[in-house]
């Protein structure tokens, strides 16, 4: 037995020496991820958020899950295929996230009742929780979906076909809404779709509400979650909430799978998968159009600013939300859908556009598809342009709707635009602000930089020489640490908008990313800089951040907030599956009495009863999984 695993971690050796220095790191780090006793992963293969369920983020518990995080899986196991040869694991990952976070035909009843001419009803959004709850406008002119019979007649269903945003996945909050069962409740022993997101215009986790996706009125008040944030006389419904970034990153997971497969002579093996991966792209597309279908440019007043026609209401790029829902029973049943006016440059990927317009393995099979996401590639490549500080780094993005209500922008704004879109330096997420966070800069910028690395775009290698050289001169090694930017200030107006760094850090997912952006470009261009910060990034992450479980550094998030009020109008009153109450004094804990039994709550404690402020140590999938697919690319793009 002896001799015989001397020979087996001999043959190990081997293969370690044959793989190269970074492709051995993927490994070594993939093979954490996928270790049982490392917690990753729950008993169904959904990858959770974190390994740890204290934390609060986007999410507000790390067993939820993401579509961002089964994107990162998608990507992953391709690059799995790559690396040791065999792609079953890209197709057990694509099956798992069908399984559990697209939802079934029978998540979505009653799609059959949407009518495309009139896609939704809108409600303007209002600026404090003390406007809300909002009422639905039906007089505001809404335009048509100008994909729904396409798509209806390509696939031969009403349902949509996109990753759901949030999964409870071990229904902690009890709603039970598994594929197929709404309100089913705490024994339901599934992963549930979950949202947090209708928290007004902030965006702000700590005044989130969750609440099932399926409301059969048994939780909550006696008419579910609704009166919260919108009036109106609701019946029974479903609704699903999309975050488009995660679904192209899956994508151009795919893409890469199809690449790496072919390379290898195993394209056979994942053409199934492909041909999903497709499908996707296709339904992606809805991420393309303006939030009502209303026309893009000078949208100005929900009144006067008419509907779109066909492609009037596309700005065609990757937009920061599509919803879609519908009635739970028959009578006097409804279905509606949604695409978004606001425009996050992080949200982008070019890569996936090239892929979808491009790629034979990918290119959708309804017949518009293709010519839509060309046109998407383009419109990406100058909306980099258009957002790119003086300095290099991307700054916000643009909006459709002025204020998500359709008001009329500053002078200063309304003179610069981007095809009659309103320049937004905080699109979308307003608390923390969304383009403050330095890891948006490296997480899109590396798909330009693979795109680029794919295809040589002059254009495209235009605009990364500039972002490129602003980030290496961010960027301070001593010894094996480093540091990079944390968050940044903006200033201006395109085309005179300036970026400043206002902290410095060493954050494990926005270095691996950046590592990995400046590895593809580097790769092309030959850029002998950007491959040497690379490569420092990589070996001082290495050195310094590996645990048990993976890569990671200590952090002390603010988590004093445990005990802010989450906004409920007064008067209205519900329950929670686990019996929390839901009331106008609620505070973030008070609805989540669960957090009291986490195993890391004594530091919440020690916290409120006046200690210093707690140090936790995460492993969350997405940066776990930067790691891997930065050592891993470096190793493929270098050979080393
Ligand atoms: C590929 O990996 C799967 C597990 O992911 C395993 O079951 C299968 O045997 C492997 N195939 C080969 C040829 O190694
Ligand atoms: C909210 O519910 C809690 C728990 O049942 C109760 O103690 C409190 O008085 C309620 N607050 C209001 C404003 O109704």
């Amino acid at each position: 037995m002896k001799l015989l695993s001397i020979a087996l971690a001999l043959a190990g050796l081997t293969l370690v020496n044959c793989a190269g220095v970074y492709k051995q790191r993927f490994l070594e780090q993939y093979n954490k991820i996928h270790n049982e006793n490392n917690g990753y992963f729950s008993k169904e293969g959904v990858p959770y958020h974190a390994v740890e369920t204290l934390i609060i983020e986007a999410c507000d518990h790390g067993h939820q899950t993401t579509s961002e995080a089964y994107s990162y899986y998608i990507w992953l196991e391709a690059m799995n295929g790559a690396i040791s040869g065999n792609f079953s694991s890209f197709n057990v990952a694509w099956k798992n996230m069908e399984d559990y976070i697209i939802p079934s035909h029978t998540s979505q009843p009653n799609t059959d009742l949407y009518n495309p001419k009139n896609p939704a009803t809108y409600a303007p959004a209002m600026d404090t929780p003390e406007q809300w709850p909002t009422s639905l406008e039906p007089g505001v002119p809404v335009g048509e979906d100008p994909l729904f019979q396409e798509l209806q007649t390509t696939y031969d269903t009403y349902d949509v076909y996109a990753l759901h945003w949030l999964l409870d996945v071990d229904n902690t909050y009890g709603f039970g809404d598994s594929q197929g069962t709404c309100s089913g409740g705490p024994s339901v022993k599934k992963p549930s779709f979950i949202n947090n997101y209708g928290r007004g215009p902030s965006e702000n986790v700590w005044m989130a509400i969750p609440s099932g996706i399926c409301e059969a009125f048994k939780y909550g008040s006696k008419t579910g979650f609704s009166g919260i944030y919108s009036k109106g006389n609701p019946v029974p419904n479903w609704k699903f909430s999309v975050a488009p970034d995660a679904d192209a990153r899956a994508i151009l997971g795919a893409f890469w799978a199809s690449r790496w497969a072919t390379e290898k002579g195993e394209l056979s093996q994942i053409t199934d998968t492909l041909a999903k991966a497709s499908k996707l792209g296709d339904y992606l597309r809805y991420a393309m159009f303006e939030k009502y279908f209303k026309r893009v440019g000078n949208c100005i007043d929900p009144y006067k600013c008419p509907g779109g026609h066909d492609r009037e209401s596309a700005h065609y790029l990757l937009s920061w939300h599509v919803g879609w829902g519908g009635s739970v029973s028959r009578n006097g049943g409804y279905a509606w859908r949604v695409a978004d006016a606001t425009v996050h440059f992080g949200y982008q990927n070019p890569l996936a556009a090239y892929a979808l317009s491009q790629e034979p393995t990918l290119k959708p099979k309804s017949p518009t598809a293709a010519q839509d996401w060309a046109a998407s590639l383009e419109r990406q490549l100058e909306f980099y342009e258009y957002v790119q500080s003086a300095e290099g780094a991307f700054g916000g993005g643009v909006v459709n709707s002025w204020k998500d209500r359709y008001d009329t922008p500053p002078d200063d704004i309304a003179s610069s635009t981007f095809h009659g879109m309103f320049y937004d330096w905080q699109p979308g997420g307003h608390n923390p602000p969304s383009t403050r966070w330095f890891g948006m800069q490296p997480w899109s910028t590396d798909r330009l930089a693979q795109y680029y690395y794919v295809t040589g775009d002059k254009k495209a290698k235009a605009i990364l020489d500039k972002w490129v050289s602003w980030v290496i001169s961010e960027i301070t090694f001593e010894g094996d640490n480093y540091k990079l930017p944390n968050s940044l200030e903006w200033s201006g107006v395109p085309p005179n908008v300036h970026v400043k760094v206002a902290d410095y850090g060493s954050g494990i997912g926005p270095a691996a990313a950046t590592a990995r952006t400046l590895s593809y470009y580097a790769a092309k261009s030959g850029n002998k800089a950007a491959k040497q910060v690379a490569k420092k990034l990589l070996d001082g992450m290495w050195k310094l951040y590996r645990t048990n479980l993976g890569v990671s550094s200590e952090e002390q998030p603010d988590y004093d907030h445990f005990q802010d009020k989450v906004y409920v109008p007064p008067g209205w009153s519900g329950v929670y599956p686990n019996g929390d109450v839901l009331n106008s004094s609620s505070t973030f804990l008070s609805i989540r009495s669960f957090y009291k039994k986490d195993p890391q709550w004594h530091k919440i404690e020690a916290r409120l009863n006046g200690g210093p402020a707690p140090t936790f140590t995460y492993h969350r999938f997405w940066d776990q999984s930067e790691v891997a697919l930065a050592m891993g690319a470096y190793g493929l793009l270098f050979n080393e």
